[in-house]
C-alpha cells in the first residue's frame, strides 16, 4: 500500500485553481477556505469589501456565512465581468462594484459598523500597496485586512508581480502601527501555511 504523502506548494496551487464552491468557482486553498470560516465568525461584520470577484465563488461562500450569523452585507469589486451565476447575481447580501477598486467609492463604506477588507485583485506590488492605503481606514478596529496571495514569492512569481503583496505589506507595516500581522491566522497551519503570507492584517487600534 503506498502511503506515502506528497505536499508540495505547486500541487496545492493546481488544486486551488480548480476548487468551486456550491458549483462556482473559488479560487481558494483549503487552508485559507477554513481560516475564513472562522474569522468571519469571529469578526462578525457587518461589511465584508471583497477587491477581485472573479467567478464569485468566495461572494457565495461568505454571504452563506453571513447567513449564518444573521447579518452583513458584502462589496466584491472586479474590472471584468465574468460570467456569474444566478445565486451570485440576486443574491441580497451580496453587491458587485465593476470599476475596480480604484473607482470603489468609500462613501459606499459608511454606516456600517464592522468592516473586513479582504485584497485578492491583481497582486501586483503597486496595486496591493495601493489598496492598503485607499482601504485602511475603513477597516475597523479587532478587524482584519486580509492580503491574499503573498505565497507568490514561493512558486517563483514575485519579480513579475513586482515584488508582489509581501513587500507591499512589509512597506505598508513600517508606517501604519494600528496594523500587525496575525500570527494566530498566517501560522495556524505551520508557518505561513497559507496563500496569505503574513497577509492576515488586524487593525489593533
Ligand atoms: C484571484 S482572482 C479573485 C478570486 C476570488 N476572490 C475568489 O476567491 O474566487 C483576482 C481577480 O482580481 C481582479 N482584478 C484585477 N485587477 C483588479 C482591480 N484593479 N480591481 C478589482 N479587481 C481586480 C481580476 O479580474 C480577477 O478576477
Amino acid at each position: 500500500m503506498d502511503n506515502q504523502i506528497e505536499l508540495n506548494i505547486e500541487k496545492i496551487v493546481d488544486g486551488h485553481h480548480k476548487v468551486t464552491y456550491r458549483g462556482i468557482k473559488m479560487i481558494k486553498n483549503p487552508f485559507d477556505y477554513l481560516l475564513y470560516q472562522m474569522i468571519i465568525n469571529e469578526v462578525k461584520p457587518d461589511l465584508i469589501v471583497e477587491i477581485g470577484t472573479n467567478h464569485g465563488g468566495t461572494a457565495l461562500y461568505m454571504s452563506d456565512m453571513l447567513d449564518l450569523i444573521g447579518k452583513g452585507e458584502i462589496h466584491t469589486i472586479d474590472v471584468t465581468e465574468y460570467p456569474m451565476d444566478e445565486r451570485v447575481i440576486n443574491n441580497k447580501r451580496i453587491k458587485r462594484f465593476l470599476g475596480g477598486y480604484q473607482s470603489y467609492d468609500l462613501k459606499n463604506c459608511e454606516g456600517f459598523e464592522t468592516i473586513l477588507v479582504i485584497d485578492d485583485g491583481s497582486h501586483l506590488y503597486e496595486h496591493t500597496l495601493e489598496i492598503l492605503h485607499k482601504f485602511k481606514d475603513i477597516v475597523t478596529t479587532n478587524s482584519y485586512f486580509i492580503v491574499e496571495d503573498g505565497a507568490l514569492i514561493h512558486i517563483g512569481l514575485t519579480q513579475d508581480y513586482g515584488g508582489g503583496p509581501v513587500r507591499a505589506i512589509e512597506e505598508f507595516l513600517t508606517t501604519n502601527d494600528n496594523y500587525i500581522i496575525d500570527r494566530k491566522w498566517c501560522d495556524f497551519f505551520g508557518k505561513n501555511a497559507t496563500f496569505n503570507t503574513n497577509g492576515f492584517l488586524k487593525k489593533v487600534k
